[in-house]
């Protein structure tokens, strides 16, 4: 057993917490809170115990360099109009400036560290950056379910000097998940789509004994059409990606799982949302045409397979739903999945966005905050930053 928040002794203790702040943001704005949102419980918890709070995230992926657009600061400003409370902040995580603002704080105070990859320490574990990360406090916690499959210091090694328990956040996750995983009510179905077969290939392989149904969309589906000898125009494609399509139609069929495809799609003439668009059967689309989305036929399967299933797994978009002319095969989904009697789990990004811009989210049993940390969870891999947390 792992410890939790609630086995851990916080009060008037300084304590590190790792979030998971990586947000969508465009010009310093975020767009979408979800993930702050989802860590007040545990630092509005640590506020109450009169802990000192010290909050440490990553954002976006800026490789050891200080870059203006990928600061934390936006996000401290947003947690504190959250809480109605101040939330200092620290233009960097380690160092003596950082030490000396950790120094300063009061039991019930906030402080945000700057992002954690401005250093390549991070996300390399380097020990000693751990080490310097774990002597800003005594405890630590883990609510950063998001990037828990990372191997990063802020997340694993600083375990190995402080101990590490599991936030409220994380805590839920790993239970709600944990149920789709150990306990599935049958028949299990799995959606995933998203661009590139090959990001999700192992996804999908281990997945695949362990449903009963997987339904592929997006652009990872043309790699399927085109396996099945179908001309995909000038769809999304990548050299490879038909044989690793061709593997995972056999994987299944060892594996007695059904495993759905389009059978028509929406081409269109350019990549646009003005762009001339058609409905094809996948064996006549055109040179010249690409997929876009789903075709109707396609929906009506998908939503058909997807009202018999007691769980249901959603990872990816079935098109490129950002436009509205290509986003109706991921709203059918959407709302297949929301109507669906069953325990349903969603996450990523994308299917996250399409089910709230839906107005569906809170008929859904559990969205996820994490992306690859829940299909990598999900596939039953153990991920490394539950594994680093400290034994209760
Ligand atoms: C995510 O957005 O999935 C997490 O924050 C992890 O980010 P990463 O893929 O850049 O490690």
């Amino acid at each position: 057993m792992k410890q939790t928040i609630l086995d851990m002794n916080i009060d008037n203790k300084r304590v590190f917490v790792r979030v998971d702040f990586n947000v969508p943001m465009k010009d310093g704005v975020i767009t979408d809170d979800t993930r702050i949102r989802g860590a007040l419980e545990t630092i509005q918890y640590l506020v109450d115990h009169n802990a000192k709070v010290i909050l440490a995230s990553h954002f976006g992926r800026p490789k050891g360099e200080r870059k203006a657009d990928m600061t934390l600061a936006p996000c401290a400003e947003h947690l504190s109009k959250l809480l109605n409370k101040p939330v200092a902040f620290v233009d960097d995580c380690i160092g003596d400036t950082v030490t000396a603002a950790v120094e300063k704080l009061q039991g019930g105070d906030i402080l945000m560290l700057e992002n954690l990859r401005y250093h390549n320490e991070e996300t390399k574990n380097d020990p000693d950056f751990a080490k310097a990360l774990a002597s800003l406090a005594e405890v630590a916690i883990n609510d950063a379910f998001g990037v828990s499959h990372r191997n990063a210091a802020s997340v694993v090694g600083i375990a190995d000097y402080i101990p590490m328990g599991a936030g409220f956040l994380l805590k839920k996750e790993i239970e709600a998940l944990g149920a789709a995983v150990n306990h599935p009510k049958k028949p299990v179905a799995a959606i995933i789509g998203g661009a590139k077969v090959t990001d999700k290939i192992s996804v999908i392989s281990n997945l695949l004994p362990k449903v009963d149904v997987m339904i592929i969309g997006g652009g990872m589906a043309n790699a399927f059409i085109k396996a099945q000898g179908c001309n995909i125009g000038s769809s999304l494609f990548e050299p490879g990606q038909e044989q690793i399509a061709t593997d995972l139609v056999m994987e299944a069929r060892v594996a007695g799982t059904r495993l759905l495809t389009p059978i028509d799609a929406v081409v269109a003439d350019a990549f646009s949302n003005d762009a001339n668009t058609k409905i094809v059967d996948v064996e006549h689309i055109e040179d010249g045409w690409m997929v876009l989305d789903i075709g109707p036929k396609t929906r009506e399967l998908y939503i058909d397979a997807l009202a018999k299933m007691k769980t249901i797994i959603w990872n990816g978009p079935m098109g490129v739903f950002e436009m509205d002319s290509f986003a109706a095969g991921t709203n059918a989904v959407a709302e297949a999945v929301a109507n669906a009697d069953a325990m349903t789990i969603v996450g990523g990004g994308d299917s996250v966005a399409a089910i709230e811009k839906s107005g569906l989210a809170d008929k859904i049993s559990h969205i996820s905050t994490g992306g690859g940390a829940s299909l990598e969870f999900l596939e039953g891999k153990i991920l490394p930053g539950i594994a680093a947390l400290t034994e209760a």
